[in-house]
């Protein structure tokens, strides 16, 4: 019987703040590779994914980059090269996100970059280098401010901005607001 072509996404942070995204790139019928730490995490995420046969966990701590690239490349090598790749990585790991860039560089198809980002990397941009084959988005996770009042996002907030960040295709999202920056919580 042949195969059926399933479109291949990788997510950072997909077991975290993220997870609703997981769960909405699985219903979009993409296999899903996880990078994550915690195997129980992990577990529950995918008890609680609509199809947790597309799912595939690459355990791995990413400040450790050797490992790091290791797993990336066996996952690149079973599943192939994904087309979608949603990064939510603290910045105590810098060179997390290039070794996965440059792993992904092995392959010409074209693919697409959610780069998610803390509020303070909108005043000072991250610089990042991709390759020509690769479409760059950016979405900087704001605040809200209500009731005179200002808190940072829920899980949900973060995880409908950036799916809706997917949808649109917009080359920067701003989930909630950044102003006024000194009303920040
Ligand atoms: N502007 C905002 O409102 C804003 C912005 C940022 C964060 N936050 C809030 O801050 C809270 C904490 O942020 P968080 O980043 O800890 O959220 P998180 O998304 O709940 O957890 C981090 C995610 O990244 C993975 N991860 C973390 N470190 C890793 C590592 N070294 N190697 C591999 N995977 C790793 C985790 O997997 P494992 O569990 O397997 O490690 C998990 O999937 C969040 O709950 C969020 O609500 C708010």
């Amino acid at each position: 019987m042949k195969r059926m072509h399933r479109k291949h996404a990788l997510i950072i942070g997909g077991t975290g703040m993220l997870q609703n995204v997981s769960h909405w790139l699985v219903a979009q019928n993409y296999f899903l590779s996880v990078i994550n730490r915690n195997t129980r995490n992990f577990e529950a995420m995918k008890a609680s994914s609509p199809a947790p046969d597309q799912l595939y966990s690459i355990r791995v701590d990413y400040h450790n980059y050797r490992a790091l690239e290791a797993g990336v490349k066996k996952a690149f090598s079973i599943h192939g090269a994904p087309e979608l790749i949603i990064s939510w990585i603290h910045s105590s790991a810098p060179y997390a996100l290039p070794t996965i860039i440059r792993e992904r560089a092995n392959d010409s198809l074209p693919w697409k970059l959610f780069h998610v980002q803390g509020s303070s990397s909108y005043f000072v941009k991250e610089r990042l280098t991709v390759p020509e084959n690769c479409t760059y988005r950016r979405v900087y996770l704001g605040f809200i401010v209500e009731n005179e009042q200002s808190r940072w996002l829920t899980h949900d907030e973060i995880s409908e901005g950036v799916m809706k960040a997917i949808r649109t295709d917009a080359s920067e999202t701003i989930v909630g607001t950044l102003q006024p920056w000194n009303k920040r919580p």
